[in-house]
């Protein structure tokens, strides 16, 4: 009986609903977030005031200069593809507050890394496997600009969600079946379960309760 061989399933582009002319227009609309971002970096850099804000205002810089060369890959790679690379940016806003400006970036940046995530897939199903790993590189940049500034306004990097100081009584995971291990008044470990609170995480280990320094509340449901 002959036996069947595996073949390896290779991306049919006529199949793909987006084209090259489709991703070259994706292309371009990061390009415009790109150059937005320059000019917010090269600006708010610049004109970020208070002690509180000098370590996060020469960073920007740094990120001004790695935007630049993101919107260089991404003209080189639209060029490649046979396209006009565009040269107007997406509007910045501005503020004379830091903290509007950290807000404006992080915002940014959080658009930015939830296209890309889309544009690596989206090269990847028409085949364009080394322009997906140009964007990954880039990825990987926006990811670190995003903990920067969500590290400055004192928020989790991503999704929307606001560090706050973790309470036990906030954040349980169970020690063992049916109960959280947190001593009642008496020293006695309640159980959640018995007062109706929260339920454990599932497939959390039965090592004992698990304490982060910070608690990490999403409050939206945006996902990247
Ligand atoms: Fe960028
Ligand atoms: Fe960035």
């Amino acid at each position: 009986m002959a036996r069947k061989i595996a073949s390896i399933k290779k991306p049919d582009p006529a199949k793909n609903s987006l084209n090259r002319l489709g991703l070259i227009d994706l292309l371009n609309e990061d390009l415009a977030r790109e150059y937005q971002a320059i000019i917010a970096y090269v600006v708010y850099s610049q004109v970020i005031k208070g002690a509180a804000y000098m370590n996060i205002a020469a960073e920007l810089e740094v990120h001004a200069a790695e935007e630049l060369s993101h919107a260089i890959t991404l003209a080189n790679q639209i060029d490649y593809l046979g396209g006009m690379p565009k040269v107007t940016p997406r509007p910045v806003k501005t503020s004379d507050k830091a903290e509007d400006m950290l807000r404006f970036d992080l915002d940014n940046e959080n658009e930015t890394i939830r296209n890309y995530r889309q544009r690596v897939q989206q090269c990847e199903e028409i085949g364009e496997y080394a322009l997906a790993e140009h964007l990954r590189k880039i990825l990987m940049q926006e990811q670190d600009h995003q903990i920067a500034l969500a590290t400055a306004l004192g928020v989790c990097p991503s999704n929307d969600r606001v560090a706050i100081p973790a309470r036990r009584d906030d954040f349980w995971l169970p020690s063992r079946s049916g109960d959280d291990g947190v001593p009642d008044t008496n020293g006695t470990p309640r159980s959640r379960a018995a007062e109706g609170g929260q339920k454990a995480r599932p497939g959390a280990p039965g090592g004992g309760p698990e304490m982060p320094r910070l608690l990490c509340c999403r409050i939206s449901q945006t996902r990247y």
